[in-house]
């Protein structure tokens, strides 16, 4: 029931098909698409063209995780180019509710994202039209950040949020996540973890087996959380 999504934001880019497949044969479950536009984020990435590239070479779920503004304007293409699940911060949404029906309208699965210092009551009046919640346990940029501590508060909150609703939503945590804290961030409620440097930082550039371990390692944390 846990799901270990890789951020192929710290993928080697000249080689990124290999490393989606890779990934997913050592274990992932799904990969998470890091967009960020240079204005929402201080940073530039990857866009449509590059999700339909990596799109037939996987049956995972593709995360596409939103870091611009506006996000309408990008949404259906997304979809079209295989993504499966769409989520957005509400800062960067004029009309939260609007772009959440849009998403699903899409036909993917619609996520609200929740940097450090934004409050959890965005949540209020959307939930029945939410299929994930991602907590932010770094602020939205890089790869590579120190994991935020207070996150694990928010988790809380928000699994409490979910059981409340009686919904099935995910709780998915991005920023950060390594082997010595995924534990600790399970036991807070968490389900979806997404990992960057920690996962596509191990192992030798040239071996296909390079992720084994560390997938496996962070599998073996989960383990350890009881339920
Ligand atoms: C940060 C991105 C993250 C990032 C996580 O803005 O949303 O998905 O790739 O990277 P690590 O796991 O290295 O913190
Ligand atoms: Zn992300």
């Amino acid at each position: 029931m846990y799901k270990i999504a890789p951020s192929i934001l710290s993928a080697n880019f000249a080689k990124l098909g290999e490393e989606v497949i890779n990934v997913i044969a050592s274990g992932a479950d799904i990969i998470h698409f890091d967009v960020m536009d240079n204005h929402y984020v201080p940073n530039l990435t990857i866009g449509p063209l590059v999700c339909s590239a990596i799109r037939p070479l996987t049956q995972a779920e593709i995360d596409v995780h939103l870091m611009v503004k506006p996000v309408d304007r990008i949404i259906p293409d997304f979809a079209k180019a295989g993504a499966n699940i769409i989520s957005f911060h509400p800062e960067a949404s004029e009309h939260i509710d609007r772009t959440l029906s849009l998403i699903k309208e899409n036909g993917c699965k619609a996520g609200l994202v929740f940097n450090p210092g934004t409050p959890l009551s965005y949540l209020d009046h959307v939930m029945d039209k939410i299929d994930l919640i991602l907590i932010m346990s770094v602020n939205p940029g890089f790869g590579g950040q120190k994991f935020i501590p207070d996150a694990l508060n928010k988790l809380r909150t928000a699994r409490q949020k979910i059981n409340e609703s009686g919904r099935d939503i995910m709780l998915e945590i991005d920023g950060g996540v390594n082997t010595s804290n995924i534990a600790e961030i399970a036991a807070a409620g968490c389900d979806t973890f997404v990992a960057g440097s920690a996962v596509y930082g191990a192992g030798k550039d040239t071996d296909p087996h390079r992720y084994d371990s560390i997938i496996a390692a962070l599998r073996a944390e989960l383990a350890k959380v009881s339920k």
